[in-house]
């Protein structure tokens, strides 16, 4: 496995694999890595003859600074994990490195066609800008032939999908099911942050949208919806910022169960931030 912190190294190295005429399966990340994450990597090892992981926290998708500063950090954990799980190439780069001084305060504006109006997009200003800004400088320095990104993040998933589509870059995007904890949680790197007890009120979160489902040959789209935000505001410690039902396509709110729903949550658990979602049906 390499190990490259620079874009001019890693570049060289992707103009080689190229030039060899092999494929090459990327996966970006944030580090701290969990089962969720190796399952994309162990997907792009099975479909691609190389396999890339980025490593970077990026600071321009973070509008919460205590966020950026309180996430999980273990380089060397994360580099044992991958060499075991097959990976050939990491790029671990310095913010100096990604960003230049003035580029970092300029503000990247995207057109989503109203995808990052809603939810995610809602709560975290600014936060797709800066993962489309950071995913599309990944692009254009790996120049995949696939790359993988989880369900788990549904909303980001449509959002790149999106990019890839407007700004041409010939690369298939695979996205993958949530991995989630024995219990139901779905992983997360910031599931490190919770302590003994918020861990036990977290499995609430996809207990209640697996119960959700059960409700929906009764009940209106808007009635799940305020049923799932009551019973998860019931637990002292959770608070819900938002739940919707929406279009698992246009990501708008939809009033009837005849299109296909998905229902994305986030919910603060103590501090820590939440984020699950689960599809209702798959009418297309
Ligand atoms: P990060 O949160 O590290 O996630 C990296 C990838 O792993 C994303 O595609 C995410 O959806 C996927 N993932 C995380 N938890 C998962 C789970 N439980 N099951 C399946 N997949 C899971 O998402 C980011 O980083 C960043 O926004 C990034 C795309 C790297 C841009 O900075």
């Amino acid at each position: 496995m390499k190990v490259f912190s620079t874009k001019k190294e890693l570049q060289k190295e992707m103009e080689q694999i190229r030039k060899e005429g092999k494929t090459v399966g990327f996966v970006p990340t944030m580090g701290a890595l969990h089962e969720g994450h190796l399952s994309l990597i162990n997907r792009s090892v099975a479909e691609n003859d190389v396999t890339a992981v980025s490593i970077f926290v990026n600071p321009t998708q973070f509008n919460n600074r205590s966020d950026l500063e309180k996430y999980p950090r273990d380089l060397q954990r994360d580099l044992l994990l991958l060499e075991k799980n097959g990976c050939d190439i990491v790029f671990s780069p310095s913010v100096d490195e990604m960003y230049d001084k003035n580029e970092f305060e300029s503000v990247f504006e995207f057109d989503f066609g109203g995808l990052d109006q809603v939810m995610e997009g809602k709560f975290r200003p600014g936060h797709f800008n800066g993962v489309v800004q950071v995913v599309s400088k990944l692009f254009n320095l790996v120049q995949p032939t696939k790359a993988y990104f989880g369900e788990k993040d549904f909303q980001q998933l449509a959002i790149i999908r999106r990019m890839v589509n407007l700004m041409n870059f010939d690369i298939e995007i695979v996205g993958c099911p949530i991995v989630r904890e024995k219990d139901g949680l779905a992983m997360s790197s910031r599931n490190l942050r919770l302590n003994a007890e918020e861990r036990q009120k977290a499995v609430e979160i996809s207990k209640t949208l697996f119960e959700s489902k059960k409700l929906i040959s009764n009940f209106s789209p808007e009635q799940v919806q305020n049923w799932v935000i009551a019973r998860l505001n019931s637990f002292s410690g959770l608070e819900v910022e938002y739940f919707e039902i929406v279009h698992q396509t246009t990501l708008q709110p939809i009033h009837s169960w005849s299109e296909p729903a998905i229902g994305c949550i986030a919910v603060f658990c103590g501090e820590v931030r939440l984020i699950d979602n689960i599809k209702y049906n798959d009418v297309q």
